[in-house]
């Protein structure tokens, strides 16, 4: 019997906490992917969501659907599931009733996605990854339709005219057609960047003197419109010189990376040396405000509200990106591929450049949701196995949880440092337990759960010093912030696994909504 105690530590609170005021961005890096526009707005509760869009396509019944059976898949992922089972391709057009000959007049677009490359005994390898797509002529009563089924507990009709714009757009992006089995190409050119070479803004990154070149994919997109591969550059000339071989400099260097036939796909990506320090961040309740662990919040703060940064992170990526030489920077969020360019507007403008990783259109369900994470880490331990890396993200993500741990035993020698946001400390709506079993083999100066970006400032991170001793580990190597004071083992829990309970609060929770 689950008591209604238990549930109502389940209820998302009905108003928005407020949130952090956000620390003054540093000078945008020049990001050449068009940014999107979030604009602010307020929602409130909803109920009945599913009745109010059973008149509407196919697609967007089984989304709603897949969000409202999906919390406690929800809460074992950590991984936004109100962000999942987005309608693609044909389901998108025969839901929209688009004619092929409609579509086919419509433009190709790109969505290219800032790549890393690894020194090779060939050159340069180059990481190309993105997506071929359509945007369909969707009506705006239409496209008003689709945008509500995204709101809980208000309407586009009701919103601002801007924010009902911008509720507009972000669900056009998500309902676009993906185009399989095209062949992709592209240019590349030396990339300059408005925040001057080594700056905090630029990613510590420099301009090669040389590099501009044109390359083809090998074979065609995806049946998803996905596409993924290393390429060989070759060390071309320029004006000024060559491109750096990646054993005989430290700098990272910057190539734009121009997708053809389209002024959508452009891209700036990273030549990253074979020796030196990587920073793999996970991007929500670490560097945004986001509020996973509270469903509700997390919707509304993904799809409706400006992204804001959390405290002063800003501040401190920004620092670490003037003080530490050649620190290179990667994002690497489980964010649906359908909002990447929302993602990289807010990081390129807060944040310092950096290549990107979000979730490939082909990991689709919940399981496979649930190695994506592990499938992005491996991908660039693997490029680069003479880099250290340094691991970021927050306590509310059980696959952070259990694959940040895990690269330590994977890739010996190559964690610098694991730092955990203890989001439940700083956020009493977090009610997610966690587990910590993961860190039981691990020194304890290889990782910090922290509270607030100040307890990282002053740590010697280029010569590996991880671990704040003024701020007390609490670690017990089992599930943290399970409710009612259970721990680990606790004879309370009967034969009901952990999951078990939060799943069937969860569930009672979902029926309400
Ligand atoms: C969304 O807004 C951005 C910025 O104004 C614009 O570049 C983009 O094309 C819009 N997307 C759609 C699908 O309308
Ligand atoms: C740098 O890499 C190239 C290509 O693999 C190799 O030929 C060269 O010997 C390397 N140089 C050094 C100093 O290791
Ligand atoms: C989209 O369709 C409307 C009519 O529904 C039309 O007026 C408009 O020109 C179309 N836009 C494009 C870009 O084709
Ligand atoms: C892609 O390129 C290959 C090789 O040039 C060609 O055989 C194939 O027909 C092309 N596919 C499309 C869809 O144009
Ligand atoms: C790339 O291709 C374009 C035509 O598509 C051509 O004009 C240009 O010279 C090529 N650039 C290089 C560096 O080969
Ligand atoms: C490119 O070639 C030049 C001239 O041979 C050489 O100095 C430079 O190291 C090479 N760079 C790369 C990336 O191979
Ligand atoms: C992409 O780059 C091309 C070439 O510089 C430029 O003309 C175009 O405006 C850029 N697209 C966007 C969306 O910034
Ligand atoms: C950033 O650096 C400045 C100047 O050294 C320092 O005053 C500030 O406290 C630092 N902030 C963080 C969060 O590291
Ligand atoms: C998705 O495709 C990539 C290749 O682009 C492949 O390596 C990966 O295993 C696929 N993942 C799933 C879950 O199918
Ligand atoms: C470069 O990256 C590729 C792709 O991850 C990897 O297979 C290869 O082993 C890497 N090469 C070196 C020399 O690290
Ligand atoms: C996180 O914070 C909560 C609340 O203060 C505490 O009970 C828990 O032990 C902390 N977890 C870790 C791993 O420090
Ligand atoms: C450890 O627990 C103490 C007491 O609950 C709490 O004040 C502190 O914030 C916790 N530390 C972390 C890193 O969560």
């Amino acid at each position: 019997m689950i008591s209604p105690l238990f549930f109502a530590a389940f209820l998302p609170a009905a108003l928005a906490a407020p949130a952090p005021a956000p620390v003054q961005a540093p000078v945008p890096h020049p990001m050449i992917t068009p940014p999107a526009r979030l604009e602010d707005r307020h929602v409130q509760q909803r109920r009945g969501l599913i009745s109010d869009i059973t008149s509407l396509g196919g697609a967007a019944e089984s989304y709603v659907s897949s969000v409202l059976g999906s919390y406690p898949a929800y809460v074992e992922s950590g991984v936004a599931n109100f962000f999942q089972g987005f309608p693609t391709g044909t389901d998108v057009q025969s839901s929209l009733g688009i004619s092929d000959s409609d579509l086919a007049a419509t433009p190709t677009q790109a969505l290219n996605i800032p790549g890393y490359a690894n020194w090779t005994d060939q050159g340069w390898n180059l990481r190309f990854r993105g997506n071929i797509y359509k945007q369909p002529n969707i009506s705006e009563s239409k496209l008003n339709d689709l945008a509500n089924v995204f709101l809980v507990g208000t309407s586009v009709q009701a919103l601002p005219s801007s924010q009902a714009d911008q509720a507009r757009n972000l669900t056009a992006e998500i309902f676009v057609v993906q185009q399989g089995n095209v062949n992709v190409s592209f240019h590349l050119e030396p990339a300059a960047s408005a925040g001057g070479d080594g700056e905090a803004n630029g990613g510590g990154a420099v301009t090669p003197a040389g590099g501009a070149q044109n390359i083809t994919l090998v074979g065609e997109t995806t049946v998803e419109g996905d596409f993924d591969q290393f390429i060989q550059i070759a060390n071309v000339s320029g004006a000024g010189g060559y491109l750096a071989p990646g054993n005989d400099t430290t700098n990272i260097q910057r190539l734009n990376v121009y997708t053809d036939g389209t002024l959508t796909g452009n891209a700036t990506s990273y030549l990253v040396p074979t020796a030196g320090i990587t920073i793999i961040s996970d991007i929500d309740d670490i560097l945004r405000v986001t509020k996973i662990y509270e469903p509700a919040e997390g919707l509304l703060n993904s799809f409706a509200r400006p992204f804001t940064p959390w405290m002063n992170m800003p501040e401190l990526y920004a620092n670490w990106s003037a003080s530490i030489p050649d620190f290179h920077f990667h994002y690497l969020t489980t964010t649906p591929e359908q909002v990447t360019r929302n993602y990289m507007d807010f990081i390129y403008k807060t944040y310092p450049g950096g290549s990107f990783d979000t979730r490939p259109l082909n990991f689709s369900d919940v399981s496979a949701t649930l190695s994506i994470r592990k499938f992005l880490l491996t991908k660039i331990f693997q490029t680069y196995p003479q880099r250290k890396f340094i691991l970021i993200a927050d306590t509310s993500n059980s696959d952070v949880m259990t694959d940040y741990p895990e690269m330590v035993t994977d890739f010996p020698g190559q964690v610098q440092c694991i730092w955990l946001r203890n989001t439940s400390a700083t956020d009493s709506g977090d009610k997610f337990p966690y587990n910590t079993k993961g860190f039981k083999g691990l020194n304890q100066s290889q990782y910090m759960f922290f509270l607030v970006p100040d307890d990282l400032k002053n740590l010697d991170v280029m010569n590996g010093q991880c671990y704040n001793s003024s701020i007390p580990q609490n670690v017990t190597f089992g599930y943290q912030g399970l409710p009612f004071g259970l721990s680990n083992g606790s004879s309370r829990l009967g034969g009901m696994s952990n999951w078990g309970m939060l799943v069937a609060g969860l569930l009672m929770l979902s029926a309400l909504l």
